[in-house]
């Protein structure tokens, strides 16, 4: 990275930052690792779920943004497979989180034509919060101009081995050959089969480790870590990672330098 052109942005304003951006470069395909919440409700003596809350706000701002841009599809990792882990307190909180999200924001969601579907093993969740998120899924079907997906109960192995035993099924009905198998193939039985690959991903919080996240698809995906809290990761910060992006060669492999080896 250019540090000299990096510590010139920090100066920018949010709109001279948005000017900076080349239409013609930007992401079709963001992911997002939210991560952070929990330190950003400790830093302020708070508990945890203060921090899923302001995180809500981080995301509505997300969906703005990309909706301006005209960036096509937004994948926010929202709870994972390990997540079932956490103590049942915080569990039960975020379930609960999600069920006044969609609740909430479900009109806006139409209203703005954003599309919202899940990823993940679903048949996890609370009754309850999986009628939420059906519901919303329904009803945001037949919109096109955002496609935003929430990885829920989400695991990027579960995934693979979700494609695997789908395959296996194929081939015991007599539908596929091992020669038929190739990385299209496996890409057709992805949850994420009707999205591109991600072009950026982001993490926040400063951690710099995948965490079981879209595994197969980020293969070639650009990686933006930063230390900012995801409650704080906003406009300003979207801009800069989407500059940043902007920055980079992305090479897949190949040369594309003009200077001859
Ligand atoms: C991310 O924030 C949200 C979820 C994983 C649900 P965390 O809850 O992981 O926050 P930290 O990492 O403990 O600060
Ligand atoms: C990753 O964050 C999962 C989500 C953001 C939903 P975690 O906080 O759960 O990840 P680790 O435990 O730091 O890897
Ligand atoms: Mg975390």
């Amino acid at each position: 990275m250019d540090t000299k052109d990096s510590s010139a942005v920090d100066q920018l304003s949010v709109e001279e930052l948005a000017a900076k951006l080349e239409p013609d470069l930007l992401p079709k395909h963001v992911a997002i690792i939210m991560d952070g919440n929990g330190r950003w409700a400790e830093l302020r003596s708070l508990p945890r779920i203060a921090g899923h809350r302001e995180g809500i706000k981080s995301v509505r701002e997300m969906i703005t943004v990309c909706l301006e841009l005209g960036i096509h599809a937004l994948t926010v990792y929202a709870f994972s497979q390990e997540n079932w882990n956490r103590p049942i307190q915080e569990i039960s909180s975020l379930m609960g989180l999600l069920e006044y999200y969609l609740s909430t924001e479900r009109a806006k969601l139409i209203e703005q034509g954003v599309r919202l579907r899940t990823i993940g093993r679903l048949d996890s969740l609370p009754a309850s919060a999986l009628q939420w998120v059906r519901a919303a899924e329904q009803e945001t079907a037949h919109l096109d101009r955002l496609h935003l997906t929430v990885a829920l109960s989400y695991g990027g192995r579960a995934e693979i081995v979700d494609a695997v035993r789908e395959l296996l099924q194929e081939a015991e009905d007599g539908k596929l050959q091992p020669d038929d198998v190739d990385e299209a193939r496996i890409q057709q039985y992805l949850y994420t089969h009707d999205l591109p690959d991600p072009d950026l991903l982001i993490r926040t919080s400063g951690e710099t480790r995948i965490s079981n996240f879209l595994l197969w698809q980020v293969a070639y995906t650009e990686l933006y870590f930063t230390p900012t809290l995801w409650p704080d990761f906003r406009r300003r910060e979207l801009l800069l990672a989407l500059l940043e992006y902007q920055r980079r060669e992305r090479r897949f492999g190949r040369v594309l330098s003009t200077i001859s080896p």
